[in-house]
């Protein structure tokens, strides 16, 4: 489905001044059905998600010990500083008497209580992960990451995070424990739906040696998934294009992550010159994390630029920048997501690691790029230390190689698991002497027409 809005999507807005009124409503509809897809559904990593497993590991006189783990199964989302929050509803009286790795944000009202203390009384506790250098009394494996978790293709060892739990008032045994409701997941913001809760089979552990298994006397998984649409209302990143071939630089789309506005919403950007920078930075939403950008015409904290840069006989070459715009975001393992056919055939890549993902089996045409250890894994925030580049040398491949329509672009673009806006590929640059009319005037509105149905029959 998404090859055929891929390959349909350029030829038909390139040629829309051409069309017949039809279609341009097909059009019309691939590409917002293509936005909403986008949005719902991640098509670049149909099984991500993250779970959140409870092991009860022992009953106790009036309740239970559980440990606590989030897998994150995203193969590119990850959750970086100031890490994940989890919370739920106790379905009966429980509360907390004590916590390993992880701590509630509030006790609530334990009045109730004479002598020992619980840790929380809330009915609705909220969990954030301790920070690193806990002391080792109060840590247990996978924990205190200050709620840091990487994604599956990044650093799988480091894609979990754990705290142990000490639950009182509550059932103590298989039939009379009730689970938890209402999970929430935010990382730290929102984007994150999670399911109900499932009793499943208890998890085997394999001890050290591989002699003995043990198994926790219950578990229970909860799923969670994420929405870009949840997380933010407007875009967060968008593409820019250049080649060597022509001196166009096409920008990214005007007002993509939001219009400058200095009547109705002063001080929604800042430039980087201006005198009030600093006071601009600590000023009120300092701790927010909404984005401070500097003043551009697409005003996205994000922009990632491809440039075309040379044509050898054999191969190509692409170089990749990625800016940042935003002053109040130092984004750590950031990673790029990059769909372009010619990704089977990727030779040579500098100073990013690299991965290829095959969602859809066979097809190799995406990657992930993200930056190396120490070097270039932080992009630190808007200014001139702001951005993070690469090349990378593409084998051509004379069956499908060609500078022509936009093929040397790449189709997608998502940064840290969210999608960049595109320019419109009526703007690619073009070849010189080439014009856009380069498919037959009869012939395209038929492809369209064609590739549109085989999409519709999909959709439907
Ligand atoms: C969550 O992800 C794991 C790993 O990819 C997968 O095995 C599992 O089926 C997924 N769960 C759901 C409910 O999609
Ligand atoms: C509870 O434990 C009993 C016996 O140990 C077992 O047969 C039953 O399947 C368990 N029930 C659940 C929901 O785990
Ligand atoms: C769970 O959340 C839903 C919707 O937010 C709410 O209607 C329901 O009362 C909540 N359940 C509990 C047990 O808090
Ligand atoms: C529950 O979650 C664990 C850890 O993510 C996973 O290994 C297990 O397969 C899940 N069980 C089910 C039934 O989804
Ligand atoms: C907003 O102010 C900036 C500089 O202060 C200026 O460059 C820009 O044109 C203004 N935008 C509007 C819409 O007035
Ligand atoms: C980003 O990192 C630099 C250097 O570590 C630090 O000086 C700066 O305050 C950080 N900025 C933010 C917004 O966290
Ligand atoms: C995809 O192509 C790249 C570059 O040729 C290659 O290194 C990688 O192994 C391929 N991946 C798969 C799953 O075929
Ligand atoms: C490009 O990759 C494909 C799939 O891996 C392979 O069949 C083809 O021979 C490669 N082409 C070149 C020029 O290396
Ligand atoms: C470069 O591309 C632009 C479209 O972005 C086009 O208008 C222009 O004519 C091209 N320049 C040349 C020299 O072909």
């Amino acid at each position: 489905m998404e090859m055929c809005l891929g390959s349909s999507y350029p030829a038909i807005a390139r040629s829309t001044s051409r069309l017949t009124p039809l279609a341009v409503l097909l059009a019309f509809f691939l590409v917002f059905s293509s936005l909403t897809y986008t949005e719902a559904y991640d098509s670049l990593d149909p099984n991500g998600n993250i779970t959140i497993k409870w092991d009860v590991m022992q009953w106790t006189p009036d309740g239970y010990v559980a440990v606590v783990t989030i897998f994150n199964f995203q193969q590119y989302r990850h959750i970086q500083t100031p890490g994940w929050t989890l919370g739920w509803t106790w379905a009966k009286k429980e509360v907390i008497w004590s916590m390993v790795g992880a701590q509630t944000t509030e006790q609530g009202d334990c009045s109730r209580f004479k002598g020992n203390i619980p840790h929380c009384c809330k009915k609705d506790p909220t969990v954030v992960d301790l920070l690193p250098g806990t002391p080792y009394n109060m840590q247990i494996a996978n924990c205190c990451k200050g709620g840091v978790i990487s994604s599956w293709v990044q650093d799988p060892a480091n894609a979990a995070s754990s705290f142990q739990l000490s639950v009182g008032q509550a059932g103590t045994t298989n039939k009379t424990v009730r689970v938890p409701k209402n999970f929430t997941l935010r990382a730290p913001g929102p984007g994150y739906t999670c399911g109900i809760a499932k009793i499943v089979k208890p998890t085997k552990f394999i001890s050290q040696d591989g002699r003995r298994t043990t198994q926790a006397l219950m578990t229970w998984n909860v799923t969670c998934t994420y929405s870009q649409f949840l997380s933010q209302k407007t875009p967060t990143c968008c593409v820019s294009l250049s080649s060597f071939y022509n001196d166009t630089i096409v920008n990214c789309p005007t007002c993509t992550c939001g219009c400058q506005n200095n009547i109705t919403q002063p001080g929604s950007c800042v430039e980087g010159d201006s005198p009030y920078l600093a006071s601009a930075i600590n000023g009120p939403g300092k701790y927010s994390y909404t984005p401070l950008v500097q003043c551009t015409s697409h005003m996205c904290p994000i922009r990632v630029h491809w440039h075309v840069k040379l044509n050898y006989k054999e191969y190509w070459r692409v170089k990749i920048t990625i800016t940042n715009f935003n002053y109040r975001m130092n984004y750590t393992q950031w990673n790029l997501v990059v769909q372009h056919p010619n990704f089977d055939n990727l030779t040579q890549i500098f100073s990013f690691n690299y991965k290829s993902l095959t969602p859809y089996g066979a097809i190799n045409d995406t990657a992930m790029l993200w930056g190396i250890k120490y070097y270039n894994d932080l992009l630190m925030a808007a200014g001139p230390f702001g951005n993070v580049q690469s090349e990378l040398l593409f084998r051509k491949d004379s069956s499908t190689f060609t500078f022509q329509k936009g093929w040397a672009f790449p189709r997608r673009i998502y940064f840290n698991g969210d999608n960049c806006v595109m320019p419109p590929p009526d703007a690619y640059p073009w070849l010189p002497n080439a014009s856009p009319r380069s498919v037959g005037p009869l012939l395209l509105p038929v492809m369209v027409f064609l590739a549109t149905l085989a999409c519709l029959l999909v959709y439907v």
